[in-house]
């Protein structure tokens, strides 16, 4: 047998990195420390280049690479990329750069949860403006299940509301039913394709109405990352407490601040390690 994963000094005992435009990815980072309990994380938020959603494919893709090589330098054994504008545009430039890290992104994973709970193949993604102009939930949603029937919606402005903690209220009503009053009566499943949106979770399912399911791509990310690090024998001892590091190129202190909300848990500001790219 080879060396049980998550011995000290072994592949499996390095951290997995996680990177996101900002704070958003911290509901992903949330999900993956559930379900990989004995994991260490190191988080990157590029709070001094957000917003993602409104840049082009390129810079996303220069920024993510950016990013990515900040944490490898920091010794990480696989890279969640929980940014769904920079999964939808950075993938194949980071496979690239760093062909031997596992790299996993929200937009498979998300576009399978939808797959999952829909039964009409009517899906709407809601997503940032850049994650819509490149097509990539329905590309993805499409390899999946060829006789779908995708709506994107650009909803960017849900971005500024999670920020501003603004999860209900009259603002959030208002911009909910600008995005989703149009919305075909027969999908039946709408996908949250943005980090920021399960934050208006609440308020989004009360606009499209029980008959609808919405669905996040955080749960299904962990299981897929899960895989990932079984297959090449990269998981951690599960009896472990993992620990989580977070880095911020802008303010520590509105990271952990504004971060929390996402995170669901207190973040200190003396926790947040603000860092160049
Ligand atoms: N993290 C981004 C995403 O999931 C949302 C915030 C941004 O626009 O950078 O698409």
């Amino acid at each position: 047998m080879p060396p049980r994963t998550g011995a000290p000094g072994s592949p499996g005992a390095s951290p997995i990195g996680v990177f996101d435009s900002g704070v958003g990815g911290l509901t992903v980072l949330r999900a993956l420390i559930a379900s990989l309990p004995g994991e260490d994380f190191l988080y990157l938020g590029d709070t001094a280049r957000l917003p993602y959603g409104t840049k082009s494919a390129q810079t996303v893709a220069r920024y993510s690479v950016r990013a990515a090589e900040a944490l490898v330098k920091r010794g990480i054994k696989a890279l969640v990329v929980a940014c769904n504008t920079a999964s939808a545009s950075a993938l194949p430039a980071l496979r690239e750069r760093f062909p031997e890290l596992p790299v996993i992104g929200v937009i498979e994973p998300g576009a399978r949860a939808a797959c999952d709970a829909s039964q009409s193949g009517r899906i709407a993604v809601l997503a940032t403006e850049g994650t819509v102009r490149g097509g990539a939930y329905l590309d993805a949603i499409l390899a999946i299940r060829p006789d779908a029937h995708v709506t994107q919606v650009a909803a960017q402005i849900f971005v500024a509301l999670a920020e501003e903690g603004w999860s209900e209220g009259e603002a959030v009503d208002a911009v909910t039913e600008r995005y989703l009053a149009h919305l075909d009566a027969r999908i039946d499943t709408v996908v949250l394709g943005c980090t920021h949106f399960p934050l208006l979770a609440a308020a989004i399912a009360r606009r499209v109405g029980p008959s609808r399911q919405v669905v996040d791509s955080a749960a299904t990310t962990a299981r897929a990352a899960s895989e990932v690090l079984e297959s090449r024998q990269l998981r951690n001892s599960p009896l472990r407490t993992g620990e989580v590091r977070l880095l911020a190129t802008d303010s520590p202190e509105r990271f952990a601040r504004v971060g929390q909300r996402f995170l669901g848990s207190a973040i200190a500001e003396r926790n947040v390690e603000a860092i160049d790219l």
